[in-house]
């Protein structure tokens, strides 16, 4: 088990923001959080992220208790890049820090910026790429340290519909080639049934879990399908739709 959240309350500046939160999930899972905004969703990440501390509970990593130094990934919104440093130095960023040789840099740099289709941009700054390919090379970081749990706080959410389903299509495959585990919020339904293999539905305030979800239809996955649109009705009934 890569992930587990046991019975975890938030409380800040005295307001409940989250309630008897537990959570597993096993090596190689992709799933999605989503609820209405404001339920405690980027307060969940942070907390599994070891940026915060859960008011009660506990929340485990690979065995160990969540902390600053816990082995996962955080992607952010598009504008966490360094604008000042290359898309290669972007990514190189953290390896140079954790004592890895250069060439052993160069090379996996280039492997991980050829796996999200930035091979030719590696000497472009962050203002000259589309949205697209600023949130490829916020995902390269994070992948290039392998960390056993990728966190990705709505990583989509500012992109054209076009882009977006881009995306999502290569996002599955390089979970398919890399098998990370990776917890990913979106208010994106349609994007939840299509990505993951588990969707976790909170509630508002104070954030409970309302269900979690199994979806076990086929990859590829077509959005105009019976399955699909399915589960995607039955959770927004969930969400009072
Ligand atoms: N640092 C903070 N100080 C005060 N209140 C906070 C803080 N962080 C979160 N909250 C409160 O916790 C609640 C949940 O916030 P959070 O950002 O986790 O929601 P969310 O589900 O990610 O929302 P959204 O979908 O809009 O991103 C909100 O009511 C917010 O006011
Ligand atoms: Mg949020």
């Amino acid at each position: 088990m890569v992930l587990m959240v046991e019975n975890v309350d938030k409380e800040i500046n005295g307001e409940n923001v989250l309630k008897g939160i537990s959570i597993t999930l096993e090596e190689g899972d992709f799933a999605c959080l989503t609820g209405p905004s404001g339920c405690g969703k980027t307060t969940l990440l942070r907390l599994i992220a070891g940026l915060i501390q859960p008011s009660s509970g506990r929340i485990c990593l690979n065995g160990s208790l969540a902390g600053a130094k816990s082995d996962s990934g955080y992607v952010f919104q598009e504008g966490a890049l360094f604008p000042w440093l290359t898309v290669k130095q972007n990514v190189a960023f953290g390896l140079n820090l954790r004592g890895k040789s250069p060439k052993e840099t160069r090379d996996l740099v280039q492997e991980i910026l050829n796996l999200v289709e930035l091979a030719g941009f590696e000497e472009y700054y962050p203002k000259e790429l589309s949205g697209g390919m600023r949130m490829r090379v916020a995902l390269a970081r994070v992948l290039v340290y392998q960390p056993k749990l990728i966190l990705m706080d709505e990583p989509f959410a500012a992109l054209d519909f076009r882009t977006r389903h881009k995306l999502q299509r290569d996002m599955v495959a390089l979970w398919q080639r890399l098998k990370p585990t990776i917890l990913m919020v979106t208010h994106n339904i349609d994007e939840a049934v299509y990505l993951s293999n588990k969707i976790i539905i909170l509630s508002g305030r104070p954030g409970q879990i309302q269900e979690q979800i199994d979806v076990t239809i086929e990859r590829p996955r077509v959005r105009t399908e019976r399955s699909f649109s399915l589960i995607r009705k039955h959770i927004l009934s969930l969400l009072g739709e």
